[in-house]
């Protein structure tokens, strides 16, 4: 390529005079085709011999760029008549490769590449790996938990995270004024219906979808609710205002509390390993009856990872199923607990973080 630049061409003193100096023109019997190719050659040599280091970058793009004066003028070859284009493209490449070798001069008695020049381009140099991303780690226990329980029957279903007080309280046996809606302290949509009461909240778990589902479809029902919750809370390093359940019910004809047991076990296998122990203790729900915690073994202790129970009566009869005739149980457990216990993170609100450090580790 070099050898193509005439010597002796001054490109800083660029000037018409250049143009008996070019190795081309022995190629350019068309003056159609000489004149253009000329004046453009004319031109960017000039441009050149002005450029400062800080100009070179603009010079490159605007003749040799993407976009630039003689990168269009050799793709305008095919609109050219046949007999033209031979020639045209014979002169275009050769005054390509004369203004490169011009340029890397330049560049040169300007003192060396500067950063981001054709120069600085080492193709030498090992690949930049492009970033992966990957799925968020409660995003990955959520489908591990659901996709245990869907290959034991159980369908997903969301439902929404603004809820009515009937579903997330009084449809689950937890009526207004009851004090066991003070389990659960709430964030309240500031929308007041014509009587002045506030009637939307986020809601605190996932358990109003119990009501929502069963209102919808007749038994058998079998399905597990990932989704967000809300719980108008101090943070800590268990406790966050926002968070994930995964919420599972069945009802049907016949179930009783060992299948309950036997789900609930068979589901703590497959999450957490297939010697795992799991110990079922009373606890008090109102939307259950008998209320449990269950608990895993874990290093030498027990950890409660969820709380379940046959599903109250009460709220049976208030989606309009028998309770003589159905039974079944529910349970809910948090997603991030239930990451935290898996990977050992010792602090909840290095899930909302968007700490790249944490969330690369998964
Ligand atoms: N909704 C409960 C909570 O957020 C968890 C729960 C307990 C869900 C027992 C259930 C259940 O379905 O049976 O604390």
């Amino acid at each position: 390529m070099a050898g193509q630049v005439p010597a002796k061409v001054d490109i800083i003193g660029a000037s018409s005079e250049l143009n008996l100096n070019l190795d081309h023109t022995r190629l350019m019997g068309n003056p159609k085709i000489d004149v253009p190719l000329a004046e453009l050659r004319a031109e960017a040599l000039r441009a050149l011999g002005a450029c400062t280091a800080a100009d070179i970058d603009g010079w490159l793009a605007r003749y040799l760029g993407r976009k630039g004066e003689l990168t269009l003028a050799l793709r305008g070859i095919a609109e050219r008549p046949a007999d033209e284009r031979r020639d045209f493209g014979a002169a275009a490449n050769a005054l390509k490769d004369e203004l490169e070798a011009a340029l890397a001069r330049r560049v040169e008695e300007l003192g060396g590449p500067a950063k981001g020049s054709v120069e600085a381009l080492d193709v030498t140099l090992p690949g930049r790996r492009s970033l992966q991303g990957r799925l968020h780690p409660t995003t990955r226990t959520i489908r591990d938990i659901t996709s245990a329980f869907s290959s034991m029957g159980f369908q997903v279903v969301e439902g929404p995270e603004v809820e009515y007080d009937h579903y997330n309280f009084s449809a689950l046996n937890i009526p207004e004024d009851h004090p066991a809606r003070d389990m659960w302290d709430t964030l309240w949509v500031d929308r007041a219906d014509a009587d002045g009461r506030r009637r939307m909240l986020m809601r605190t778990h996932t358990s109003p979808m119990q009501a929502r589902i069963m209102e919808r479809q007749k038994p058998p029902v079998r399905v597990v609710v990932p989704g967000r919750c809300y719980r108008y809370e101090a943070t800590d390093a268990t406790h966050e205002w926002h968070f994930h359940q995964v919420e599972g019910l069945a009802v049907a004809e016949g179930i009783t509390f060992a299948d309950l047991k036997g789900t609930l076990l068979e589901f703590a296998r497959r999450i957490f390993g297939a010697d795992r122990k799991v110990r079922f203790r009373c606890d008090y729900f109102p939307f259950v009856e008998p209320g449990v915690d269950m608990a895993i073994d874990w290093k030498g202790r027990w950890l409660e990872i969820m709380g379940a129970g046959m599903v109250h009566p009460r709220v049976l009869s208030g989606v309009g199923y028998d309770p003589e005739r159905y039974t079944g149980f529910a349970f809910g457990m948090g997603v991030e607990r239930i990451a935290m216990l898996r990977h050992g993170i010792d602090d909840i609100r290095q899930f909302a973080a968007n700490d790249l450090r944490f969330l690369s580790q998964f």
